[in-house]
């Protein structure tokens, strides 16, 4: 007898191709821990991202260059235990895929193997990456490509928005419909002008996911921390903080601090 399904049905490749043709927006965050991988998933988000932007909220580094593969395995497998329902992807970190196609396989395929994730997440639109991606698609790795400002080339790129001049803007179009060609099934846009994330998001079939690229994106992607006011230092004029976190838990902590000092805490309820 089959087993009766009970909870949230899981949300897969075909749902997310079938939001972009229902006009309906995509909610994409971002994880790194068991515990907020329960709240955004309860929360009803459709995607949950396990960005390698870890190296910079979560392990403080001024880039994302630093983090390496097992650091990804490791968040992923933490924030898979806690996601039920949404789609998950992992960040593929600097140097995992770029140097070969091998490396890529090997690379995109040991996260895939070892975090039970759905997909993984590359950047770049260059010739070579679209290589790297059909060949990734055609061996059943699912792709999420990123285009505009992408982290791990902030070294030559600096950290400001990409496209803005014509002949940029026309190439990022080519880019992301090779990127469809090539199969990837979604696309992030980040720090992108708004114009051109709707020119592309119009041009592709795929969903586009915009951070930084304004309301005509098909999606909206923010890192958690930001999203949640944890992260005060962090106020680029995209960024919309739907809480203040850190003003919590800092009252939080320092209520914590004041009661133990004066011998408030523990009381007699809470105590054996
Ligand atoms: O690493 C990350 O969190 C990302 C998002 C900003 C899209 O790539």
């Amino acid at each position: 007898m089959a087993e009766e399904v009970t909870g949230p049905r899981k949300v897969g490749l075909r749902d997310i191709a079938r939001m972009k043709r229902d006009g309906q927006k995509l909610v994409v965050v971002t994880a790194y821990d068991v515990l907020f991988a329960r709240l955004v998933d309860a929360a009803g988000v459709d995607v949950v991202l396990v960005g390698d932007s870890l190296g910079n909220v979560v392990a403080g580094f001024e880039t994302t260059l630093p983090v390496t593969v097992e650091q990804m395995i490791y968040h992923a497998q933490a924030v898979r235990r806690g996601v039920k329902r949404a789609l998950l992807v992992v960040d593929m970190p600097f140097l995992s895929y770029q140097s070969s196609r091998e490396a890529a396989i090997l690379n995109c395929g040991r996260v895939l193997k070892e975090t039970e994730a759905d997909a993984v997440k590359v950047e770049g639109g260059g010739p070579e990456m679209i290589d790297t991606i059909s060949v990734l698609t055609r061996i059943g790795i699912p792709i999420v490509a990123h285009l505009g400002f992408t982290p791990q080339s902030v070294r030559t790129i600096g950290m400001r928005v990409q496209g803005r001049a014509a002949v940029d803007a026309t190439r990022m179009v080519e880019q992301a419909k090779s990127l469809e060609e090539a199969g990837a099934f979604a696309l992030v846009l980040e720090l992108i002008p708004a114009e051109l994330a709707a020119r592309i998001t119009e041009a592709v079939t795929i969903p586009t996911i915009g951070i930084g690229a304004g309301p005509g994106c098909d999606g909206q992607v923010l890192v958690l921390p930001d999203l949640l006011g944890l992260n005060d230092g962090f106020a680029p004029r995209f960024l919309k903080r739907y809480a203040d976190l850190a003003t919590a838990v800092r009252e939080a902590v320092g209520r914590f601090g004041n009661e133990v000092r004066s011998g408030e805490y523990p009381d007699a309820e809470h105590s054996n």
